[in-house]
């Protein structure tokens, strides 16, 4: 079970840079981010802001140069190699934008498997019926090359749900798929939200994508320079232009967006030692409370 005291996700003043020397990159900034249980965060912003980096840090596959990632109420910063993986098979699961099915194995094989390798018993059962919910109850036994991209990123979903973990990390799951794919896919994770309380930290390009979530998170240049919560597709969209325009030199101060302190606006997603914020889901909180609403009057009517 996870534990309802702390946040699902916590990074305190992370910072990593990729490189060394003349060419060394810093990825992240110092970044603080609290999530708490049971919300879909979005995280945006320019190709090359830090976005991926963020979710490896967050997840464990990468380490920051300093900082503190806090999962479930586990301190990751400190976890050796064993903890880690540990980790990573009980309280997260992945979806990638190409899948990462293994093709040599069935669809119920696959979702079945991060549990085979933790060692845990797989329900059948609960395979099955996870599957169906997914509206792929009758493909249990096909191999992935059989599949529609929508349907293969569904069994991706599918094995990233099935143990119940703390955090499910998305890095532009939507990314390979056309338009109606996209659309069941985000139904899908809103969902899980929804009904299961699961909480989600989702990176995507797509303005659209980034509406589906309870709040959106927006980078540039390694730090986090905004948030919104309840977003909508036009509001995010020109939030992300403006991050994405080209500096332009003017004589007033530019906008907090693009201010180039990169602290993340005092409201936004920082102070994690207090009352959760308010872009990232920052009420007390239930986890299945305002937010799930949202999600669902705004996009109730579509997908599947
Ligand atoms: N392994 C690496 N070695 C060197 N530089 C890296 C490495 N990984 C990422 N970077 C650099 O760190 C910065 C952040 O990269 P990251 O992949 O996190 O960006 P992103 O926001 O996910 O971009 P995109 O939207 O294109 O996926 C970029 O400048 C990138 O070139
Ligand atoms: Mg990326």
């Amino acid at each position: 079970m996870t534990n309802k005291t702390t946040h699902a996700l916590e990074l305190h003043d992370v910072t990593k840079r990729h490189g060394a020397g003349d060419t060394a990159v810093t990825a992240l900034d110092r970044v603080s981010l609290s999530i708490p249980h049971g919300t879909f965060t979005a995280v945006m912003g320019p190709s090359g802001s830090g976005k991926s980096t963020l979710l490896h840090c967050a997840a464990g596959l990468d380490r920051p140069d300093s900082g503190s990632v806090v999962l479930d109420g586990y301190e990751l910063t400190d976890a050796d190699e064993t903890a880690l993986t540990r980790l990573r098979r009980e309280r997260m699961g992945f979806v990638f934008q190409s899948f990462n099915l293994v093709p040599t194995l069935t669809v119920a094989q696959n979702v079945a498997l991060p549990l085979e390798f933790a060692g845990r018993r797989v329900d059948e059962r609960e395979v099955r019926g996870l599957l169906s919910r997914l509206g792929l109850g009758d493909r249990l036994d096909h191999r992935p090359a059989e599949l529609s991209g929508g349907q293969q990123q569904r069994v991706a979903i599918a094995r990233a749900m099935l143990s119940r973990p703390a955090v499910v990390f998305a890095d532009e799951p939507t990314g390979a798929l056309d338009t109606q794919a996209a659309r069941d896919v985000l139904h899908i994770l809103r969902e899980a939200v929804d009904a299961s309380g699961q909480t989600i930290v989702m990176v995507t390009h797509d303005p659209v994508a980034g509406a589906y979530a309870d709040a959106v998170v927006f980078f540039s240049d390694g730090r986090i320079v905004d948030s919104m919560t309840r977003p909508d597709p036009a509001s995010v969209a020109a939030r992300m232009a403006r991050l994405s325009a080209p500096v332009r030199p003017s004589g007033h101060a530019p906008p907090s967006a693009v201010r180039p302190s990169g602290h993340v606006p005092s409201s936004a997603v920082r102070q994690s030692g207090q009352a959760p914020s308010s872009s990232v889901r920052t009420s007390g909180h239930a986890p299945s409370a305002p937010a799930p609403q949202n999600g669902r009057a705004r996009h109730g009517g579509d997908g599947r």
